[in-house]
């Protein structure tokens, strides 16, 4: 169904692979609306809890935004291609109900690792390389780096990052918590499969509840205090709830429905 996509289950798990190996899997306009729908039909499938995203091969994750397919943008052309991808792609990953891990498998660079920071965990293979080279091009980050780096490693190590367009090894993104493991290429599937699965064994209404909270935290103009205290208080009315209440007070593994 999807020509620059693989997409793959286990339990409730899905895989969505990007597939453009030997471009690195650049992200060209065609694989920015397979992932939005691929995104889209994972949130509407109510057998899939979890979304791991990874590229194929063992040399990239994504190697950016396609550059040969916006050599000749203009400014409006430049504007919209943003504009489209932060609401078609990135936004709708970050604000996604479902847990998204992004599974590194190699070279994150531009638009490929917007496409990490915008994933709500991200696992590297201790081969990967990361870092937003936009500069280099005469171009800024424009898939929400210079937010997302800012609030994910600070200001300062963010400013480093975009401004000299280097390269950081695995090692040095787990340093400064641009990652949250590194596994060797082997492990890293099994690596971010470990975490979802323990993430799928929580209700899924509260992961959805914590996922907006935590979001709010970085979105100007909005008390996240007052999202957590809104999310704490719809959680007492739900099924989940109950169930992870009594799952304790009877000394057994809660079974959540997501109600
Ligand atoms: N957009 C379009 N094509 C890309 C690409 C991108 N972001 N990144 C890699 N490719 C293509 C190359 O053009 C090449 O295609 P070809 O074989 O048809 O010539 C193929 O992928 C393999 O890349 P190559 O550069 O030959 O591999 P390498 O091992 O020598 O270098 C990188 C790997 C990642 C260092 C290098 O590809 C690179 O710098 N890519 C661009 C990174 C970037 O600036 N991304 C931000 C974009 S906003």
């Amino acid at each position: 169904m999807f020509q620059n996509l693989l997409i793959d289950y286990n339990g409730a798990i899905q895989h969505i692979i990007i597939n453009r190996e030997s471009k690195l899997n650049a992200l060209n306009k065609e694989t920015l609306a397979e992932l939005h729908t691929a995104i889209y039909d994972a949130l509407n499938n109510e057998r899939v809890g979890g979304i791991i995203i990874t590229g194929a091969g063992q040399k990239a994750f994504v190697a950016g935004a396609d550059i040969a397919e916006f050599s000749s943008f203009d400014s409006v052309k430049g504007e919209k291609l943003a504009r489209d991808g932060h609401r078609l792609v990135f936004n709708q990953i970050e604000n996604s109900k479902k847990p998204v891990i992004a599974a590194i498998n190699g070279f994150a660079l531009g638009g490929g690792l917007e496409l990490a920071l915008a994933c709500h965990i991200r696992i590297a293979s201790d081969n990967a390389k990361m870092g937003l080279p936009e500069v280099s091009l005469g171009l800024i980050p424009g898939y929400g780096g210079t937010q997302r780096l800012s609030h994910l490693v600070g200001k300062g190590k963010a400013l480093e990052i975009i401004l000299t367009a280097d390269m950081i090894t695995a090692d040095e993104a787990l340093k400064i918590g641009l990652v949250n493991h590194v596994v060797s290429q082997d492990e890293l599937l099994t690596k971010a499969e470990e975490i979802m699965n323990k993430i799928l064994t929580r209700s899924p209404l509260a992961i959805e509840t914590a996922i907006t909270a935590v979001n709010a935290s970085t979105q100007t103009g909005v008390d996240g205090y007052e999202i957590e205290i809104a999310g704490f208080a719809k959680s007492f009315g739900t099924d989940d709830f109950k169930e992870g209440v009594s799952a304790f007070l009877e000394k057994r593994k809660p079974h959540f429905k997501g109600l």
